[in-house]
């Protein structure tokens, strides 16, 4: 593959095709429904996540997923654990995620709305022997974490994926899209920490690095537009810039993106109470 770009300079010569510009930017998006962008994933070092997760989960278990989205991941660990409930804050999210369980006809799968962060207490305490969450809401910080902890049984396992600190480097030089690469302490640090202090006893804390190519620079837009609608930040005009800017730099020699795609994979057990307080898993504060 090669996959050398071919220009470093950041001008804005290239030119680029206003109107589809205009017809991208203009279409309704949002986190699963801007229509599947074309991209060429290059993932040789990657084990996808959802893979691995299938790999962790053994029947008999009870399964927790805290952000489930559509459900898509959630529904396919069902095939192999016991039985397992998805939550999630936004209503869309769920309304997909219950279209799928009809479809899958899965009978040991249930699906909720619900803030986690706000409402996860409302769980049942100790009651999950698996708990994870896909770039959702926990990972950042304690509180998070302390709900989580008091949803799983002792010996339980907790899994975090986050966005990595280099996600989308290219763009948000360009477009200071949130990503956290001024934190003083990396994000895989900050998951860390927040389990060890909370009782967890780490196993994995790992950078999980991609590399994805998109065609052109319009499938690209395709994709990000989906991302800004998500997190709330301004689209850019169809004439701003920053597009061509963003595209020549980032252009590989046959034309196509390269973006990176980071997460990092923070994942423990939670330390059984013991007597004198250590790993109590429920009160310590970060
Ligand atoms: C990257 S998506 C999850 C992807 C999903 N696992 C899949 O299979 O497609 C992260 C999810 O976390 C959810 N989320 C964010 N904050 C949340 C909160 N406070 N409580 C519950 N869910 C939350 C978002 O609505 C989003 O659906």
């Amino acid at each position: 593959m090669s996959a050398r770009r071919i220009g470093r300079r950041v001008s804005a010569n290239m030119e680029l095709d206003r109107d589809r510009l205009r017809e991208i930017l203009a279409a309704e998006h949002s986190f699963y429904g801007s229509g599947r962008a074309i991209a060429r994933i290059d993932d040789r070092f990657n084990p996808g996540t959802r893979d691995f997760l299938v790999g962790r989960v053994k029947s008999g278990m009870r399964v927790l997923d805290i952000g489930c989205g559509n459900g898509g991941t959630f529904l396919r660990l069902s095939e192999s654990s016991e039985s397992g409930f998805g939550v999630d804050n936004d209503p869309a999210h769920i309304c997909m995620a219950e279209d799928g369980l009809r479809e899958n006809g899965a009978a040991n799968v249930e699906f909720r709305l619900l803030d986690f962060l706000e409402d996860g207490d409302a769980l049942e305490p100790e009651s999950f022997d698996f708990a994870f969450t896909e770039r959702g809401p926990i990972g950042y910080g304690g509180h998070g974490m302390r709900v989580a902890l008091r949803a799983l049984k002792p010996g339980g396992t907790l899994f975090c994926e986050m966005f990595g600190n280099l996600h989308h480097q290219e763009q948000a030089d360009l477009f200071g899209v949130n990503q956290p690469r001024y934190q003083m302490i990396r994000t895989l640090e900050k998951a860390r920490v927040a389990m060890e202090r909370n009782g967890v006893d780490i196993r994995v804390a790992a950078d999980i690095l991609q590399k994805r190519y998109y065609p052109d620079i319009y499938e690209w837009l395709k994709f990000q537009c989906s991302i800004w609608m998500w997190t709330g930040s301004s689209f850019p005009a169809p004439d701003d810039v920053r597009l061509a800017m963003f595209a020549e730099p980032n252009a590989t020699e046959s034309g196509e993106i390269e973006t990176t795609h980071h997460v990092v994979w923070v994942a423990g057990v939670k330390i059984p109470m013991r007597s004198g307080g250590a790993g109590s898993g429920g009160s310590r504060r970060t």
